[in-house]
């Protein structure tokens, strides 16, 4: 997956050469660079913000700036060879030098090597439609702001699906509203939300989600389950939290490990485990649990629940 972050803050990214994130983009699992929005403006003082129209207090950021930004990190991909209009600085180092043409021309093996006719040493001729085929012209935009769409496990999923996803992060009180306008016309836009508090900027939302659409890519996360279990993920766990987990010793300042983990017994631990879901969700995200949805209870998770004194509404149950 190629992933481009336009800031004005490109050292907020720093973290992302850390850990599970760091790791899959020195396999190359994920391409990942971060450019600096002022490298698009080109007055003195490298403006990006002005007054907003209409009056009210801080300062939206300029259309102008965001559209060249924009356009040359979505334009050079189209370019055959390409790299960046103008590289700042900071992503020379971390590209490594010349940005690639795209995800897939970076990536090793047959889809880079320039098929040979037998016999000769020219090129073979390649059918335009099939290597087009392999080359995502255009990034998924996302734009971070508390005024967008709930981020969640579902919509992480559906990102992680992407080849190309391109994160524009505003300051201040935001982004002129024409950028998102324009772009909604050639790329799939998304104003996203973390939840519902407001940040100085979308440089740690972007973090977020990075994160957490990374950790669901082929091969980066050591145990494939772990993202079939994870709290809110569809399936089982939709609109339930995971319950406690523990580790050796088995007792631990007299506090003991519950007997059923000890067991070996297979069944028994997952039907605990599911327990301790639904006693956790209802505990913590009483919201939650009353989204649960009926047909994915089973009786004894509907036991559970009456003795929790939450009742899912009977009219709703199947059975
Ligand atoms: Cl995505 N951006 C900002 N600036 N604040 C937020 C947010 C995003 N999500 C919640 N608060």
């Amino acid at each position: 997956m190629r992933l481009d972050i336009i800031s004005i803050f490109p050292e907020y990214f720093a973290p992302l050469d850390v850990s599970l994130i760091g790791k899959a983009r020195e396999r190359g699992t994920l391409d990942v660079r971060v450019h600096q929005l002022r490298d698009w403006a080109y007055d003195v003082h490298r403006t990006v913000d002005d007054t907003p129209y209409g009056g009210g207090p801080g300062m939206v950021m300029k259309p102008e700036v965001w559209g060249e930004a924009i356009d040359a990190v979505i334009g050079a991909s189209a370019i055959p060879g390409g790299g960046h209009v103008r590289g700042s600085d900071e992503d020379e180092g971390r590209d490594g030098g010349e940005a690639r043409a795209t995800p897939q021309a970076s990536a090793p093996g047959p889809v880079e090597s320039q098929p040979v006719a037998p016999g000769t040493d020219a090129p073979a001729t390649v059918e335009p439609t099939i290597v087009a085929s392999l080359t995502p012209v255009l990034p998924r935009m996302i734009v971070p702001t508390p005024s967008g769409r709930p981020f969640s496990q579902e919509l992480a999923q559906e990102l992680a699906q992407e080849p190309w996803l391109l994160f524009a992060c505003g300051r201040y009180e935001g982004i002129d509203s024409r950028v998102m306008e324009e772009y909604s016309g050639r790329l799939r836009v998304d104003e996203v939300s973390i939840g519902d508090y407001v940040l100085a900027g979308g440089e740690v939302a972007v973090l977020v989600m990075v994160e957490a659409i990374g950790r669901l890519l082929p091969g980066v996360l050591g145990n494939a389950q772990s993202v079939v279990d994870d709290s809110f993920a569809p399936g089982s766990m939709e609109n339930l939290v995971e319950g406690p987990v523990y580790t050796k010793p088995p007792v631990w300042r007299g506090h003991e490990v519950p007997a059923v983990l000890l067991s070996g017994h297979h069944g028994n631990v997952a039907r605990w485990r599911r327990d301790e879901a639904i006693r956790r969700t209802v505990r913590n995200r009483p919201e939650l649990a009353a989204a649960l949805d009926p047909a994915k209870l089973d009786k004894h998770d509907r036991k559970l629940l009456d003795e929790l004194s939450f009742r899912v509404r009977r009219k709703d149950v199947a059975n």
